[in-house]
């Protein structure tokens, strides 16, 4: 077995937190138990390349249980919990991940995971997925792949579009399941974890600036305002813009809102979004930090070319003395500032989201090839069964509609 982490020494702190996720995880458990007996994976390849945390880990075990062989690299230089792919080495997975690797150590743990030659690819961003199609992947066995997060599906339509998509991919993300409830209540708790972990900043009172207002930016200011925050929004799109106005909070371009912020939150999929003109309008001691895909949202080399001093506070908190004189500190080095300087979402939430993963592989292996190359939408009766199971494992349960309401819904004849 193949593997490169960081120190193996670490596993039995890593399987203790894996353990704690798997309690947490019952929908992920229970279809594990249910579709167990007939092993549906068996002979199967998966190479993955998602954070390694926790939950990833159970996903990763779910798999293995059902029969797959599997390798598995990160999805972000600085998300690797080291414990976690520890305890995955010692239960006999190969991991290529650990926590800070250079760019070329990220892309080498990316092609290591390749030679697998994968039946599926299990990705976030979709690095993995287009370093399969542009170098020199093995791309006539894959069934398929499925992407997690907004970023990479965003990417792989545009490969679709412009007809370079090789193999079919589920929209995991696309899922009801999955976005409205991950990037929503999973990042906004987490990104704030991860931003108070790093600061202990008191967020009461505060002017907290929330960059894009779709889903991870709704979860991030609602908890914001949770925390007793005054809460602004910048956005590009007015529909978005619109929503939040009457959602409660302010909504100004990010020129006007970089003077009055304390804190920037950037949850867009974009970059570029704070800029030199908006850091050299900050007030002293504001706190940056970005929840999006991608470390392209804040301008680090706008920071560092305005910078006369660069001082590391601690392990996940960069302080940058402007040269006009005040400070602006930097969280995480613009990188996922929820895996970063936390632990990633709770267990609870991936729960819904690695169902999914789980359901759409399954769907890509009984294909064996069969589908075309395109970004396939997730199934409503997907989201519906992972939704009917999470509520059953919460003890919910909810009315059903009798014969007459169902005749109501789907008629017409009924009126004033
Ligand atoms: N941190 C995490 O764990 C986590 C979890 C889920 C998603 N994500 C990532 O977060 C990002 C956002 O995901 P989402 O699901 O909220 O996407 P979304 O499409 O629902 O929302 C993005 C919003 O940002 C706005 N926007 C785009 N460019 C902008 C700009 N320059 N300035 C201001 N607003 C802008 C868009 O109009 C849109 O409303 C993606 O990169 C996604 O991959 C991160």
């Amino acid at each position: 077995m193949k593997y490169r982490i960081k120190d193996p020494s670490l596993a039995s702190e890593g399987k203790k937190k894996i353990d704690w996720a798997e309690v947490h995880m019952p929908v992920l458990f229970n279809l594990k138990k249910k579709f167990k007996l007939n092993s549906p994976l068996d002979g199967v390849k998966v190479a993955g390349c998602l954070h390694v945390t926790k939950e990833t880990g159970v996903l990763i075990r779910t798999l293995r249980d059902l029969g797959a062989e599997l390798t598995w690299c990160g999805c972000n230089p600085l998300s690797t919990q080291d414990d976690v792919a520890a305890a995955l080495v010692e239960e006999g997975i190969s991991i290529f991940a650990s926590r800070g690797v250079s760019n070329e150590q990220y892309y080498d743990d990316i092609h290591a995971t390749m030679a697998l030659s994968p039946n599926v690819t299990i990705d976030d961003g979709a690095d993995l997925t287009v370093e399969m199609h542009n170098s020199g992947g093995n791309i006539s066995q894959v069934y398929g792949g499925t992407e997690e997060t907004t970023t990479g599906v965003v990417r792989l339509r545009a490969m679709e579009k412009n007809g370079k998509l090789k193999y079919p991919i589920m929209a995991v993300n696309d899922a009801e399941t999955k976005h409205d409830f991950d990037n929503v209540y999973g990042t906004g708790q987490s990104a704030l974890d991860g931003i108070i972990r790093a600061t202990n900043i008191l967020i009461a009172g505060k002017n907290v600036v929330v960059s894009g207002y779709g889903h991870v930016g709704k979860g991030v200011a609602r908890r914001a305002v949770g925390h007793g925050a005054n809460v602004i929004i910048t956005e590009i799109d007015p529909i978005a813009a619109l929503k939040a106005k009457l959602d409660g909070y302010s909504v100004l371009p990010m020129i006007s809102a970089a003077e009055t912020g304390d804190l920037f939150v950037t949850t867009t999929g974009c970059k570029d979004v704070i800029r030199e003109e908006h850091i050299l309008r900050m007030k002293d001691g504001s706190i940056l930090a970005n929840a999006g895909h991608f470390n392209v949202e804040i301008s680090i080399d706008a920071l560092k070319s305005n910078s006369k001093l660069v001082k590391q506070i601690n392990d996940n908190t960069t302080e940058y003395e402007l040269n006009k004189g005040n400070k602006v500190y930097l969280i995480g080095e613009g990188r996922l500032v929820n895996l970063v300087a936390a632990e990633g979402h709770p267990s609870e939430v991936m729960d819904m989201s690695f169902a999914n993963q789980l359901l759409s592989a399954m769907k890509l292996i009984q294909s064996k090839g069969s589908l075309s190359p395109a970004v396939y939408d997730i199934d409503r009766t997907q989201d519906q069964e992972i939704a009917r199971a999470k509520l059953e494992s919460m003890d919910i349960n909810i009315d059903t509609l009798s014969d007459e309401q169902e005749t109501y819904l789907t008629g017409f004849s009924e009126g004033t």
